[in-house]
This record gives structure tokens, C-alpha cells and sequence, in this order.
């Protein structure tokens, strides 16, 4: 079993920028566990991870900014859809770093509210690009010629794509398994029980899965990483051999010869379809939280994922000696954009 440094350099020398405020807290949810029928059961508030309004991304992000900054970029620019948790993180990690951030927006919702409205008071730079999501090279060329024009200016622009950001940023959700198996081991010392681990997760780029997967590996941590399937036009197949590839790319990138299969990915899917049912499951899901713990999620991605959790549990899946662990990958600006209020 190999080992994962914890201290802020970061993994294998990659060059790491500081953005978040960790560890965040692994906090047991005893009156969420008593309404399912459980004993125990975590919540790893990765809401909390300290830049703007936290969330998972701005982990990936230390990795791909300290890249950015090392190779001597100066400006970040990035295309993708207007109300992005990922854009917020970025542009929010850019202003850190010290850098404008320039948002190329898709068409979409554009009233001023939930991350659009973040956007503005980070200072990012937003261009409302009107290209519609399905002919995103369109918005991709608009980047290239932005960059061409910046650096004929003397600038070192940094592009990022929708979607997946640069693999290297799997290197934060590694971290973040060292981190959480700490947490679960100092939480098991005290009289938890001993079955297996399963940690639940959002699943839209699939590089949070990948980086749990690689760090369970890594640390033979021995948990079920269920990745809940965000994005409903994605085949479950595909899904799963999208992150299998993540996790042995990024296995190569960070220097780990491993042993990962098929048997290794598992994905839940159905939760992410744009219909009343998944919107009904998660809204039940927000109330749940939000009425048992306290716990603030989001429409659009953590309630879904605590819509499975709860399916499994209720289903009978999750044997009762098991740890069962919510991880909260943020997304708290969707409240503001994309709920609604007669649901609650
Ligand atoms: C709040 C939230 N949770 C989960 C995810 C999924 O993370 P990943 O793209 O690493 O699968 C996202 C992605 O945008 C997100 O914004």
C-alpha cells in the first residue's frame, strides 16, 4: 500500500495553489441516519471548502490553477453554460491567484441570479456568447480567436473547455479520499461499525469519482464509491467506461501502478433525467436534509445524489453494519436559480 502526502505541496511534486480552507468537517448525522433506519451515517461537507460558496470543484482547482500559474499563464479564460458551479469555482480560483478571468457564456437562463449572479461580483469578465449548448465548437472558436487577439497583446492566456477540467485536477479528489479515510478512521476508533465503507457522490465529468477511486486504491481504503449518474442523455455503460479511463490516466499521470477494472466503477443511474419523478425525488431528498439536520443542498446535483443514497438504503442495498458516508459537493447557488418555491 502506497501513501498519499497530506501536506500542502500537494502529490508527486505537482504544482499546487492554495484555495480552499481543509480539512472540511466529516460530521455524523444522527437524526438523518434514525429517519432511514441506519446507526451511522457521514456527511463530508465539501460545501465548506472555503472558496466562495465551496462545493467540489475548487479542489480540482488548486491543481489546475497551480499548473496554470507555474507554466507562467496569466489570464484564465473559460466557455460554459451561465449558471455553472464549475465557472464560479474558476473564476473565483482566478481571482485568488491574482488573475482575470474571462466567462464565455452559452445561451441559456440569463436572468441575474444563483452563480450568474457570482460571476458578476467576483469580477469575472462575462461575454454572453449566444451560441447554443449544442454548437459549443462555435463558442470553442470564439475562445481561440479571444486568446489569439490577447496574446498579440503580451498576455499568456489559460483556455478551459466545458466539461471535464484538465486531469490533473482528479489530484484534489485523491487528496480528498486521504482526507475523508482519516476522518472515517478516527470516526471508526470511537465504536462505529466495521463493514464496509460506502461513500455516495455526484457523477456528471466523473472526476470526483475517479479521484475517490484512485484514492481508495492508492491507500487500500476498501470503500464502494457509488457515483450517482448527474447528466440523464448519458448511457450507463459509457458512463462507466468514461471513468475507468479517468482513473487509469490519472493513476499514470500521478506516478501509481495499479490493478482498477470494470468491477471497480460502480454508477447509479436515473437520477440526473430532466423529469417530474427525479424532481419530485430530489425536492423529498432537500426537505429530508433540510429538516432532519439542517442541511442546505441543491436541486440540481446534491439532492439527487441523496436521492439514491436514499433509495439504496431504503431498498435494502446497504447491509446495516455498513458506514454510509454523503459526500456534499456543494452547488448552494442553484438554490437561488433553480428552485422553486411552492415544492418546499
Ligand atoms: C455541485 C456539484 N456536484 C457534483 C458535480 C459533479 O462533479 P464531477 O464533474 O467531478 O463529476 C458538479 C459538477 O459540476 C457540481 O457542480
Amino acid at each position: 500500500m502506497s501513501t498519499i502526502p497530506t501536506e500542502r505541496e500537494g502529490i508527486n511534486g505537482l504544482d499546487r495553489a492554495t484555495l480552499c480552507a481543509l480539512p472540511t468537517p466529516l460530521v455524523e448525522a444522527k437524526r438523518l441516519a434514525e429517519s432511514l433506519g441506519r446507526t451511522r451515517l457521514f456527511i463530508k461537507r465539501d460545501d465548506l471548502t472555503g472558496l466562495a460558496l465551496g462545493g467540489n470543484k475548487p479542489r480540482a482547482c488548486e491543481f489546475v490553477m497551480g499548473q496554470a500559474k507555474a507554466s507562467g499563464h496569466d489570464v484564465v479564460i473559460a466557455v460554459g453554460p451561465q449558471h455553472s458551479n464549475q465557472l464560479c469555482a474558476i473564476a473565483a480560483a482566478a481571482k485568488k491567484c491574482g488573475m482575470p478571468a474571462i466567462l464565455l457564456l452559452l445561451r441559456g437562463d440569463d436572468r441575474v441570479r444563483g452563480n450568474l449572479l457570482l460571476f458578476r461580483i467576483l469580477g469575472a469578465e462575462v461575454r454572453f456568447t449566444h451560441v447554443d449548448p449544442a454548437n459549443i465548437e462555435e463558442a470553442y472558436d470564439q475562445m481561440e480567436a479571444l486568446a489569439d487577439h490577447l496574446q498579440k497583446e503580451g498576455a499568456r492566456p489559460y483556455k478551459l473547455r466545458y466539461g471535464p477540467l484538465p486531469l490533473v485536477g482528479t489530484a484534489g479528489y485523491v487528496m480528498l479520499m486521504s482526507e475523508m479515510l482519516e476522518q472515517l478512521s478516527l470516526q471508526q476508533s470511537g465504536g462505529a461499525p466495521t463493514g464496509t465503507r460506502h461513500i455516495f457522490v455526484g457523477s456528471g465529468s466523473g472526476l470526483t469519482q475517479a479521484g475517490l477511486i484512485l484514492g481508495d486504491k492508492v491507500l487500500g481504503g476498501g470503500c464502494w464509491i457509488h457515483g450517482v449518474m448527474l447528466d440523464g442523455q448519458v448511457e450507463q455503460e459509457e458512463h462507466e467506461r468514461n471513468v475507468l479511463k479517468a482513473v487509469e490516466t490519472a493513476a499514470a499521470l500521478f506516478g501509481h501502478d495499479l490493478s482498477i477494472g470494470a468491477d471497480d466503477i460502480r454508477c447509479l443511474p436515473g437520477y440526473g433525467a430532466d423529469d417530474a419523478a427525479a424532481e419530485t425525488k430530489a425536492t423529498e431528498a432537500m426537505k429530508l436534509a433540510a429538516r432532519s439536520e439542517g442541511l442546505l443542498l441543491d436541486p440540481v446535483y446534491t439532492a439527487k445524489v441523496m436521492a439514491a443514497m436514499i433509495d439504496q438504503i431504503r431498498a435494502g442495498l446497504i447491509p446495516p453494519q455498513d458506514t454510509v458516508v454523503f459526500y456534499h459537493s456543494g452547488g448552494i447557488p442553484a438554490i437561488f436559480s433553480h428552485c422553486k418555491a411552492e415544492a418546499f
